[in-house]
This record gives structure tokens, C-alpha cells and sequence, in this order.
């Protein structure tokens, strides 16, 4: 595993240091189906750092998922550099790949991707019982802890089926918090949801961002992506726009405002 320090150095702005956790330079995916080639990521440079929350926009095939399944140590890029946290991974093998991913990256996906037959409380210890590299004496404890995190610590013996689809997401959530990632990722995470149920969720997105997390949201939509400080635009596999929100959302405020009309309605 090379260790990179060019590329990573603390940026200074105002009082502030800025520590670098993501940092990309031309990247690119070719993706080969038979005798067709498709350049879903035609070039990306991108630095993210320490408790930013970003935002990554586009249409359907801009290559979303693909920049956060490379992001993720999930897939490798055809060509150019990822730096994740001081540590270059385009080079690593599969297995050191694997190791980086479990320690490093605590992902969300739009079909929450919960085993079914087990409860809340299994599916967020999962990760534990995969990290090679940690062993850790209580991994209930810790997953109880994160569940209660996500407002959730009533339900840790409850199976999927036995919740909503908003309580399965933050399951997701509490299973991704659990190996304190450098950066969370989630892929349209509010994809399956109603407004008043994303909105929860994000304002848990907000909460942990505001604790000091990393995040990383992609989606679709503008009125999700003001939720975050940072939006970037992909369009075709390129950085279209990249720019810090001014008006950001607060998903807090706007559940008071669901719950005023509500009662309105009453
Ligand atoms: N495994 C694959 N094999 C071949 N082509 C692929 C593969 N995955 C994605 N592509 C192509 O790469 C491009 C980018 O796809 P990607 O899934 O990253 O888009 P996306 O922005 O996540 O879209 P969506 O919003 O629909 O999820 C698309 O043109 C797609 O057809
Ligand atoms: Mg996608």
C-alpha cells in the first residue's frame, strides 16, 4: 500500500486547515460490453475535504454511480489517480482494495441492501465482523450505539420487514457510521422515499456532517442536492459545475414547516 503526501497537503484558507480526504485526478472508467467501449468517465478531477457535505448531481448514464463506485474502492478506475485519505488506491490489489474499503468508507444505497432475515441490530454489526484488520471485543455495543444515533435504539431487534422503509434507511446509515468511516457515500439514498421521510433522512445526513462527518450524496435531484454545502454537476462523465451552496436547506426547519401543515390540514 503506497502512501501518498504530494496531493494531500493541508490546504490553509483564512483560520481554517483543510485536510484533504478525497482527491481525484483524471479519472477515467471505460466500460468494455463485447466489441462496444463506453467512456462513462471521460476525466474527473475533484478534491474533497474533511466534513464537507457534497453533492453529486446529473442525469440518468452521467456517471454517477460509477465516480461513487470508484470513490468507494467498490470498482478501479481505466486510468488517472484516487487518493482517499493519504493513501493512493488505483494501484491496490483486490484484497488491499477490500481492507481500504472496510476501513475507510461507510456506504448508503438507494435499496437500503439490508439482509432480510436478520435484525437491525446484525446488519449494523456486519462491517465489524468483516474488518480483518480490527478485532472488536463488543460489536453489539457499538451497533446499539449507532442505531441510537439514528433515533433508532427502540427497534434494534426488529427485522426489515418489520420496518419502515425511512427506519430501514437509517438502519443503513447506523450500519454505515459503524466502522467511523473518513467519508460516507450514499447513492440516491432518498430514492425510494416520500418528501416528509428524505427529509428525515437528510436531516440525519446533516446531523452527522455537523458532528464533523464526511459526506457524499449523489443525486437526480436539485431539491435534494441543497441539503448538502457542495454541489458538483456531472454530465457525460465530466465535472460540469462545482460550486458551494448558498441558500442551504435545513432539513430540521423544513420537518417543522411538515409538521405545521399537517396540523393545518388537521
Ligand atoms: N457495468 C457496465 N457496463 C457497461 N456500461 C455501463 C456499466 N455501468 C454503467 N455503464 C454505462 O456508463 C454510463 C454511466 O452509468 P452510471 O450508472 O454511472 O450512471 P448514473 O449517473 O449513475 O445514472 P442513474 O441516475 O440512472 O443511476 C452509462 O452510459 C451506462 O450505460
Ligand atoms: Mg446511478
Amino acid at each position: 500500500m503506497s502512501h501518498v503526501n504530494s496531493g494531500v497537503d493541508f490546504k490553509i484558507t483564512g483560520i481554517e486547515i483543510l485536510e484533504t480526504i478525497i482527491q481525484t485526478k483524471n479519472l477515467i472508467k471505460d466500460y468494455h460490453t463485447g466489441d462496444i467501449t463506453v467512456r462513462a468517465l471521460k476525466g474527473i478531477n475533484l478534491e474533497i475535504h474533511k466534513g464537507e457535505f457534497v453533492a453529486i448531481m446529473g442525469a440518468s448514464g452521467s456517471g454517477k454511480s460509477t465516480l461513487m463506485n470508484i470513490l468507494g474502492c467498490l470498482d478501479v478506475p481505466s486510468g488517472g489517480d484516487y487518493i482517499l485519505d493519504k493513501v493512493q488506491v488505483n494501484k491496490l490489489s483486490k484484497k488491499e482494495l477490500a481492507d481500504i474499503r472496510n476501513q475507510k468508507i461507510g456506504f448508503v444505497f438507494q435499496g437500503y441492501n439490508l439482509l432480510s432475515r436478520t435484525s437491525a441490530l446484525e446488519n449494523v454489526e456486519m462491517p465489524l465482523l468483516y474488518n480483518r484488520s480490527v478485532h472488536y471485543p463488543d460489536p453489539a455495543k457499538l451497533a446499539i450505539s449507532a442505531l441510537t444515533k439514528v433515533g433508532l435504539g427502540d427497534r434494534v431487534h426488529h427485522h426489515p420487514n418489520q420496518l419502515s422503509g425511512g427506519q430501514q434507511q437509517r438502519v443503513a446509515i447506523a450500519r454505515s457510521l459503524i466502522n467511523n468511516p473518513a467519508v460516507i457515500l450514499a447513492d440516491e439514498p432518498t430514492g425510494n422515499l416520500d418528501t416528509k421521510t428524505s427529509i428525515e433522512v437528510l436531516s440525519i445526513f446533516q446531523e452527522l456532517n455537523d458532528q464533523g462527518i464526511t459526506v457524499l450524496l449523489i443525486t437526480h435531484e436539485h431539491d435534494i442536492a441543497y441539503y448538502a454545502k457542495r454541489i458538483i454537476e456531472v454530465r457525460d462523465g465530466l465535472i460540469l459545475k462545482d460550486y458551494q451552496v448558498e441558500k442551504r436547506k435545513n432539513a430540521v426547519e423544513d420537518l417543522s414547516n411538515f409538521k405545521v401543515e399537517e396540523i393545518e390540514i388537521i
